[in-house]
């Protein structure tokens, strides 16, 4: 039997997607410049993007990290002796199978436990990850890491991993207050491995959330449809535009939809119009690049020392190791 080695545990609040979506649509779109936060990206439509958008020629950040993991599992799992495998946003956990093998070979994990909003997607990998690891207890939490990181009463020694350069859709005061609630919930003997990705030229980066087939431009819009869904908003999301920029200053990629010309939309639950100029941009994302000296320097800021910087051979990705201070 794998049904009893597998919990889902529900942690958001009831009114999870109402009153927190209503308070974040109100601030962000009330006024210009508009913005959404992130992740009312993914809904069970939203994940199912996100993996296309991981399969794509162009976005290189999935590949670039598995090679890393390919080649660095096994002396995590040395260096580690996890019993615990803690994963925030950890999505579809494909990735993260590299490290389930390399830990469960080494015999010291009992536990895998992912934590993400997205209900779907962990309901879909935690079932195939029972499956195909007998012996493991797979406990999975439906939470908004952002505001419930409560890490509970796992085995340790913890290694809590959080991949996919997520890191990167914080800005930096985001990541500040992470860092420290993160290194505070943390133990001595616990480990961080996060997955950083690099600054490098910016028309491989725009090609990376602007690819052919347009794939990136649907996710982008989705969020226009849970909109819709979720608030009895009318955007027509064919009439937005995806755009994808480099802001150099920041070193980041935004992503934004540019109404291609004058409207209004309503969003019935809130009361709310909001007019769009034509050409008008609302960002609905970023995703920073990092740097590994500024990088070090901040997670040392937030309680953490790095203690192991990993990369692949073409220097686009960094995966890294560190402790709390
Ligand atoms: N770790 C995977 C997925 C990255 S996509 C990979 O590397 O491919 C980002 C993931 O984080 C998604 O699964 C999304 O549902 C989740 N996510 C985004 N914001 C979140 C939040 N505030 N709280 C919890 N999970 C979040
Ligand atoms: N964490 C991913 C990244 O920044 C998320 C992501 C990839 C993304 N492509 C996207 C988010 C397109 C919004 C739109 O690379």
């Amino acid at each position: 039997m794998t049904a009893n080695r597998f919990t889902l545990d529900d942690r958001l609040p009831a009114d999870y997607f109402t009153d927190t979506l209503r308070a974040d649509v109100l601030q962000g779109l009330v006024a210009p410049p508009r913005t959404l936060p992130p992740k009312w990206f993914y809904d069970k439509r939203g994940s199912d993007l996100f993996e296309q958008i991981t399969r794509l020629p162009e976005y290189y950040p999935t590949r670039a990290e598995h090679e890393i993991l390919t080649r660095r599992a096994p002396e995590i799992a040395a260096l580690t002796r996890a019993s615990t495998l803690v994963e925030l946003g950890s999505g579809s956990s494909r990735k993260t199978r590299l490290l389930l093998d390399a830990l469960t070979a080494g015999g010291s994990l009992v536990r895998y436990a992912p934590l993400d909003v997205s209900a779907s997607a962990l309901e879909e990998a935690g079932e195939a990850i029972v499956r195909d690891y007998p012996g493991l207890d797979v406990t999975a939490t439906v939470a908004d890491f952002e505001s419930d990181l409560a890490l509970s009463d796992e085995p340790g020694p913890r290694l809590l991993a959080f991949l996919g350069s997520t890191i990167g859709n914080f800005d930096s005061a985001q990541r500040r207050a992470f860092y420290r609630t993160l290194s505070l919930a943390l133990s001595s003997d616990d480990v961080l491995l996060l997955g950083a990705d690099l600054v490098k030229d910016p028309d491989v980066l725009v090609r990376a959330y602007d690819d052919s087939q347009g794939v990136t431009a649907e996710f982008n819009k989705n969020v226009l449809a849970v909109l819709n869904r979720e608030l009895g908003a009318d955007f027509d999301p064919d009439t937005f535009d995806h755009v994808a920029v480099w802001n150099a200053e920041e070193e980041r990629i935004e992503m934004r939809l540019r109404s291609r010309a004058a409207q209004t939309v309503k969003i019935r639950d809130l009361d709310l119009t909001a007019e769009f100029a034509p050409d008008e941009e609302m960002r609905t994302e970023i995703s920073c690049k990092f740097r590994r000296e500024s990088l070090t320097a901040e997670l040392h800021d937030g309680g953490f020392t790095v203690r192991q910087w990993w990369t692949d051979p073409e220097e686009r990705f960094a995966l890294l190791l560190a402790v709390p201070n």
